[in-house]
């Protein structure tokens, strides 16, 4: 059985993390999607609002299946026997830093990394622009997954993730 890992902070979901999401699905035969903590970002979203959104996304996919991990990646990876690890590639600047945390990944825990290219049309979308834009009252629809937009809006203004108290769960939702 080929399971791939697609980790990410997902902070909102976006159509990019669909995008990615939607055609690394199509390569295995199950999907774990794994909110989990960049240590260098702050977190607008509650952890938990992060797997709901995600989880309301991915509804009509079959062979998805969200979780959050607290953890590192390889021990996430380790929970869930992955066969390897999926993350999205953006055409600038993305490649420096998704190739160090492949290498390291696969050296501390021997995971294997599969970077797949971001779709053109998805490329300049970032969960930070639809934060920006939110911030502003601006529209978010067609950047967040279809039917999300409100309820986007509403939890990035509602505030953010810093206030939870340890957040973090190493269980399948
Ligand atoms: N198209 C467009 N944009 C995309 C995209 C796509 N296909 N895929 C991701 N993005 C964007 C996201 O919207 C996000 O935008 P932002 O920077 O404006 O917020 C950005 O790319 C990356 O975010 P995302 O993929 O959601 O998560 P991340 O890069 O923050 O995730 C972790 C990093 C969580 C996987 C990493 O920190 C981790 O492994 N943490 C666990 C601890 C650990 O093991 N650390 C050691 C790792 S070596």
């Amino acid at each position: 059985m080929t399971r791939l890992l697609y980790p990410g902070s997902f902070d909102p979901v976006t159509i990019g993390h669909m995008d990615i999401i939607r055609r690394a699905a199509r390569l295995c035969d199950e999907l774990v999607v794994a909110v989990m903590h960049n240590p260098e970002k702050a977190g607008a979203l509650p952890v938990q609002k992060r797997a709901e959104l995600l989880e309301r996304a991915c509804e009509g996919i079959a062979n998805v299946r969200v979780i959050v991990h607290g953890g590192l990646l390889i021990e996430c990876a380790a929970q869930v026997d992955a066969t390897a690890v999926v993350r999205g590639l953006r055409p600038l600047g993305d490649f420096e830093a998704e190739y160090q945390m492949a290498a390291v990944n696969r050296r501390l825990g021997g995971v294997e990394t599969l970077l797949m290219t971001t779709s053109e049309d998805v490329a300049g979308i970032s969960s930070s622009i639809v934060r920006q834009i939110a911030a502003f009252g601006g529209c978010i629809d067609g950047m967040v997954p279809e039917g999300l937009a409100q309820d986007v809006a509403a939890a990035l203004a509602r505030g953010s993730g810093k206030k939870e108290e340890n957040p973090w769960t190493n269980e399948s939702r």
